[in-house]
């Protein structure tokens, strides 16, 4: 596991960007097969995408042979309601980039049968070749995608309950009204994000700390589910020095160490 340190959430957010931009193009001169990327929701993915479409926009990186998995959405949400993941994605990044829109893929947490909805889910990731990276989140209760704690490490697409704390982290989205909260979504499993050829783990501020310091220096549990990375040959976290607090100061240092060494 690697882990990037920056000194706040901005910083952070643009090497992300430029870390994928660069994924993007490097693929683009080695073969004709689009890259496939998963993509998700959150507050903290939002400055990565605004750097990614400043980097479309300036003619750096174009999505037009990308094609885009998204982690997760909740059921029961109308797609037009301004807080599915629908709506969030088109607003900070389909929108303003050149993606096609058949290349996006968004579970619909209101399919008639959410369970085929789901193994179609995985299907189409087959289809297309495997994710090449995955971008994700971390939660206060070190979960990825929606995969709470006690979620397999094996798990795969799939209906999942949100646990209360999720529900009252998130309802700052829903009126601060937990009750407007869905109680349940449909979410790409563990397995699901590291079967991808690389993941990439943004985590920022102190409200992460915890969750972060499990999943670096804690077991490989189901309790923090984040914590998967560590079986993982290519993961990165990309992080902000609130984010970082909770781990030891020589961790710290060795992670520093190693991306002073592998510097250009
Ligand atoms: P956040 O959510 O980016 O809004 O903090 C992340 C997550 O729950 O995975």
């Amino acid at each position: 596991m690697k882990v990037i340190i920056r000194d706040d959430a901005k910083s952070a957010s643009v090497w992300a960007a430029h870390y994928i931009a660069d994924k993007i193009n490097a693929k683009a001169k080695t073969t004709d097969k689009p890259f496939v990327i998963g993509l998700c929701t959150g507050s903290t993915p939002i400055e990565t995408y605004k750097e990614l479409i400043a980097l479309v926009k300036a003619g750096k990186v174009s999505f037009k042979n990308v094609i885009s998995f998204n982690m997760d959405e909740y059921v029961g949400l109308p797609e037009s309601h301004s807080e599915s993941y629908h709506s969030f994605m088109h607003k900070y990044l389909f929108d303003q980039i050149d993606e096609p829109a058949g290349n996006i893929h968004i579970l619909n947490g209101n399919a008639a049968d959410l369970e085929k909805e789901c193994a179609d889910y995985e299907k189409a990731i087959v289809e297309a070749g495997g994710i090449d990276l995955f971008l994700g989140g971390i939660g206060e209760d070190g979960h990825i995608a929606f995969n709470e704690p006690f979620s397999s490490l094996n798990s795969r697409t799939r209906v999942v309950t949100l646990t209360e704390d999720t529900r009252i982290v998130n309802s700052r989205f829903f009126d601060n009204d937990v009750n407007k909260v869905p109680r349940q979504a449909l979410s790409v499993g563990v397995a699901t994000v590291t079967d991808s050829k690389e993941v990439v783990i943004l985590a920022y501020g102190p409200k992460k700390a915890r969750a972060l310091r499990d999943a670096i220096e804690g077991p490989c549990s189901h309790v923090c589910t984040v914590s998967a990375l560590q079986l993982h040959p290519a993961g990165t976290i990309v992080c902000d020095e609130a984010a970082i607090g909770e781990c030891k100061l020589n961790s710290y240092k060795y992670f520093k160490a190693v991306e002073e060494a592998e510097l250009p």
